[in-house]
């Protein structure tokens, strides 16, 4: 099956035959407007050793990512609604076999200047029924040539094989001065504006994520307006160009003499400038909208940062209503993940530089080889350290600012809020010389004290609650707690909820295990499941493990033990975890 996109990837012999059909073989910038997976670009440009750039565009988006590895860009999803073509020299296709004459005349439409190779069922040329394959007829005869080859979807190098006969078709589009200076690019770019209700009135995305309509639509019709001046500038700069080399020629040189390639009113210079502008355009028009959403402005630093990367490949798809949509859905689909990332960067940091912030328990016993011992961070306080100011200073720096920023976000987040009412940042600001002389101040999350001289804050969690939300989120995620689905035994639960009150007890126990000597090297476990290699994290996790069980069965608690009251043990963990839906950004 070929499924509803007519997926066939053209032979490698095929796909040589058609880049040799160019007649200029000075590759500017390349099209594939129905890309697949590339192979029609295996024996594509080179120069200087490195592959040419070229554009895809692919309407079957699960494709989008092995173009991308591949090294192309993909600049859109349906080519029959794509617009901005005057920046190729040359398209090369090989469109849906039922769709061929529609593609090509599409290429025909959008391209200013340069060649098209199509690969077509020979029948769309041979039988020319329809108005459409009668004008790709007639532009074969006025613009081009066609070449009919046999059996080339039927060899060993086919990967789909078909018994069709295809037609080779060349057209070579050729702008005049003339048309730059009166501007067919213009009009064609005047009937692709369109009102405002046409662009956004078939999308609905009933999520806050989405941004208003109206935002949308202004957006891209002030980047179409935006193109259009960028067009007619760079024209009218071509024209004034051409004009004042032709003030300095005879008449007899005028007609006789052509423009030579070096000119700066040449067709590829007016394309190299047009994609210039174009591409600074889109660059600008695409951040904005990456800064306007609201979701931006609720991620952690580190979480903006990977979004931002990811940024890069939707830059280049063309600035449309339909992309940006695609856009926000996917940011939509992606939040999960996203938050869940979010809390644990934030976990991370509360744990990793002070082992004072954070307490044991026995880890879910899983398949894995070595049991390891999870983490739960103190529900009383934790400190930071790092965010010295000297006595001129009369406020934070602006890395330790976003640091705070960042815990508001996460903790608005597991709070099922958008954010924190009073945040510590403004706490800082507005407090900063009361903090400095030891006054512990309240923010929506957290109290806090400062100690500048060594360069500390120490954070007093307001909420219990949303401390052992992250500690249970966490542990899930790091599978030191059982998956939802998963009953663990009574004692289980105690000695996680308890792991505060045996903290004392635990680091006893482990100290009588590990004895510090003077004579011999001191193995610290807990600084070897953080910081060592495989087998001293390992060597690590088997002696806390141990000196847990101790502790724990000196208590008669059986973090193993069968589960006696299966329901109540489920209610006690589902209960007490935010739902995904509970998380995605509630208001
Ligand atoms: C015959 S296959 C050729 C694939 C690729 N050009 C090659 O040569 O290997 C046609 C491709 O066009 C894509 N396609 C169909 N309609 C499209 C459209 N309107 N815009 C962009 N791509 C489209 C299909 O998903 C399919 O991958």
């Amino acid at each position: 099956m070929t499924g509803p996109y007519q997926y066939y990837p053209t032979p490698e012999a095929l796909s040589r035959k058609a880049w040799a059909m160019f007649k200029n073989q000075q590759f500017a910038r390349v099209l594939e407007p129905s890309a697949g997976e590339g192979h029609l670009l295996r024996p594509g440009p080179y120069q200087y050793g490195k592959r040419l750039p070229i554009d895809c565009i692919e309407i079957d988006i699960r494709k989008h990512a092995v173009l991308r590895d591949k090294g192309y860009a993909v600049v859109g999803m349906d080519f029959l609604q794509f617009q901005s073509g005057s920046v190729y020299s040359h398209i090369i296709m090989n469109p849906p076999f039922a769709e061929g004459a529609k593609h090509v005349l599409k290429a025909w439409e959008i391209l200013f200047d340069g060649e098209i190779v199509a690969i077509l069922n020979a029948e769309t040329v041979r039988n020319p029924f329809s108005k459409e394959r009668q004008l790709l007829l007639r532009l074969i005869e006025q613009h081009g040539e066609v070449e009919f080859l046999q059996e080339m979807f039927a060899g060993e190098d086919a990967e789909r094989k078909t018994p069709v006969d295809v037609a080779l078709v060349w057209l070579k589009k050729t702008s005049t001065f003339e048309q730059d200076i009166l501007g067919s690019i213009l009009d064609d770019l005047r009937q692709d504006r369109r009102e405002a209700d046409d662009l956004a009135g078939e999308f609905h995305l009933p999520h806050e994520l989405a941004l208003p309509n109206a935002f949308i639509d202004n957006a891209v019709l002030m980047v179409n307006a935006a193109v259009e001046a960028a067009r007619q500038a760079v024209v009218s700069e071509a024209r004034a160009s051409r004009y004042r080399t032709m003030l300095g020629k005879t008449l007899g040189e005028l007609s006789g003499g052509g423009i030579s390639s070096e000119d700066d009113s040449s067709s590829d210079a007016v394309k190299r400038m047009l994609f210039k502008r174009y591409h600074d355009l889109k660059n600008r028009a695409w951040a904005s909208i990456l800064r306007s959403t609201q979701v931006t402005s609720r991620l952690s630093s580190t979480a903006q940062k990977r979004l931002e990367s990811d940024f890069e490949a939707v830059k280049s798809l063309e600035f449309t209503v339909p992309n940006i949509y695609g856009f926000l859905q996917g940011i939509i689909d992606q939040q999960g993940e996203i938050q869940l990332s979010m809390v644990c960067d934030v976990f991370d940091l509360i744990t990793r530089y002070y082992s004072d912030n954070a307490v044991f328990y026995m880890g879910w016993k899983s398949n894995d080889k070595h049991r390891t011992l999870g983490m739960r961070i103190k529900t009383t306080r934790f400190i930071l350290p790092g965010h010295g100011s000297s006595p001129y200073q009369n406020g934070l720096n602006w890395e330790s600012e976003r640091l705070l920023a960042d815990f508001d976000k996460v903790f608005a987040l597991l709070d099922g809020k958008t954010e924190a009412e009073v945040c510590l940042v403004s706490v800082f600001r507005q407090h900063f010389h009361a903090l400095r002389v030891g006054k512990r101040i309240g923010g929506s999350y957290f109290d806090v004290r400062y100690y500048p001289g060594v360069g500390t804050i120490h954070f007093f969690p307001k909420s219990k609650t949303l401390i052992d939300r992250m500690n249970r989120w966490v542990g899930r995620q790091r599978r030191w707690l059982p998956p939802v689905d998963t009953q663990a035994g009574q004692g289980f639960w105690q000695q996680f909820e308890q792991a505060e009150n045996l903290d004392r007890a635990f680091h006893t126990e482990v100290h009588k295990q590990c004895p510090h000597s003077s004579r011999h090297v001191h193995f610290d476990p807990f600084w070897a499941i953080k910081h060592g290699g495989e087998s001293e994290r390992e060597k690590g996790h088997r002696l806390l493990t141990q000196a847990m069980s101790s502790v724990l069965a000196s208590r008669g608690i059986d973090s193993d033990a069968a589960l006696e009251n299966e329901q109540s043990s489920l209610l006690e963990w589902t209960g007490s975890l935010p739902s995904a839906t509970d998380l995605a950004l509630a208001s």
